[in-house]
């Protein structure tokens, strides 16, 4: 007896990014204005994480409100409409209470009715995770348009008589929609993971997000650049082939320092740097698509753009990927 032939999907050849879309906190909240919370000052967190303004949410703004807000402008900036989408993908680490998921209410309030709808929690290494995980959805053929978001409200998650960390989060939503291509614009995700450190970032008392600030920048600041080199490396590009590079905006000298290795291994100088962590603060897995978004609405950065995106964060986790910009 012949054994009964399974089908699989159509594959396209490849896949792009067709679009973004953002929001932010309502609220703009200077260092002054923490100042007078806590013992800091301007000066302080200008020098030693960069941050002019970050902006927290008002009372309605949730990480599934901001994440509909951001994904429906993402669908409308690829030219779909929420029927198009068959998949929705939500990268959050501070979604309350864990159940339900986020992704389920942003697919239904956004009016897709996705065939999958799901959280991804790998922190601020999130938004590549998800990427990935679109991406390879797309190329396998099981979706034909992924919506993929990062969304974090991080204000209920902070002790704010600590100084050390309530002046770095912030509150928004990046998204982007991946779709088929006849050829490849998004690399392969080079994602992993350094669990023997999760000690390093955890919620003390089971509340307050808190990380050891020293080790997570030492580990970012050696680890990382090589992370995105293989990213590169695994889209069969060189590093000068580069045009804009963007990393998790934890700390504007992280950012700094991984752009330097990464020129120091030949990635050019005119390298393009995302610095959106200036006045938007550290906005977790929403960072990296909140600064395209806002880079191309700027003008900084065009379509065509080859971009190296590089999430890092607690878990550890890290995560690299080459996308051209739509
Ligand atoms: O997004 C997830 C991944 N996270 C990261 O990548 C974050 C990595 N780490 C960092 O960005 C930095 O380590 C921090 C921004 C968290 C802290 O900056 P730092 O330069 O490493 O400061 P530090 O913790 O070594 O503290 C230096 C000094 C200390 O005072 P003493 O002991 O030297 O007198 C702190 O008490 O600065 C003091 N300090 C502050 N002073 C004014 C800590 N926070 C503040 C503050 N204002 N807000």
């Amino acid at each position: 007896m012949t054994k009964p032939r399974i089908a699989q999907n159509a594959t396209p050849a490849g896949t792009r990014l067709l679009g973004f879309g953002s929001t932010q906190g309502n609220r703009i909240v200077t260092n002054d204005d923490l100042a007078k919370l806590v013992d800091t000052n301007d000066e302080w967190i200008r020098q030693r994480v960069g941050i002019i303004h970050r902006r927290l949410g008002d009372e309605s703004q949730t990480v599934v409100s901001m994440a509909v807000e951001a994904g429906a402008k993402a669908v409308a900036d690829a030219g779909l409409t929420p029927g198009d989408i068959d998949q929705v993908i939500v990268a959050t680490c501070t979604m309350p209470g864990g159940i339900p998921n986020a992704a389920a209410q942003v697919s239904d309030q956004i009016g897709i009715k996705a065939q999958s709808a799901f959280d991804v929690n790998a922190a601020c290494a999130g938004f590549v995770y998800a990427l990935s995980v679109a991406s390879d959805a797309v190329r396998a053929g099981s979706a034909r348009n992924v919506l993929v978001i990062g969304s974090e409200r991080f204000q209920e998650w902070l002790d704010w008589e600590d100084r050390g960390n309530c002046i770095i989060f912030a509150d928004g939503a990046g998204a982007a929609v991946v779709g088929p291509a006849e050829e490849p614009e998004i690399g392969p995700g080079v994602l992993g993971s350094a669990g023997d450190l999760v000690d390093t970032i955890y919620l003390r008392e089971g509340k307050y997000i808190y990380q050891e600030g020293q080790s997570v920048f030492r580990w970012a600041t050696t680890q990382i650049a090589p992370v995105a080199a293989r990213a590169v490396e695994a889209a069969g590009l060189k590093l000068s082939d580069v045009d804009v590079l963007v990393p998790h905006q934890a700390n504007l000298r992280i950012v700094e320092a991984i752009a330097r290795k990464l020129q120091s291994q030949g990635a050019r100088d005119d390298l393009v740097v995302a610095r959106d962590i200036v006045y938007s603060g550290n906005t977790s897995s929403a960072s990296i698509p909140l600064a395209i978004d806002h880079m191309r609405g700027a003008g900084e950065i065009s379509s065509g753009d080859v971009m190296l995106l590089v999430g890092f964060g607690a878990g550890l986790s890290y995560s690299a990927q080459v996308a051209v910009c739509p």
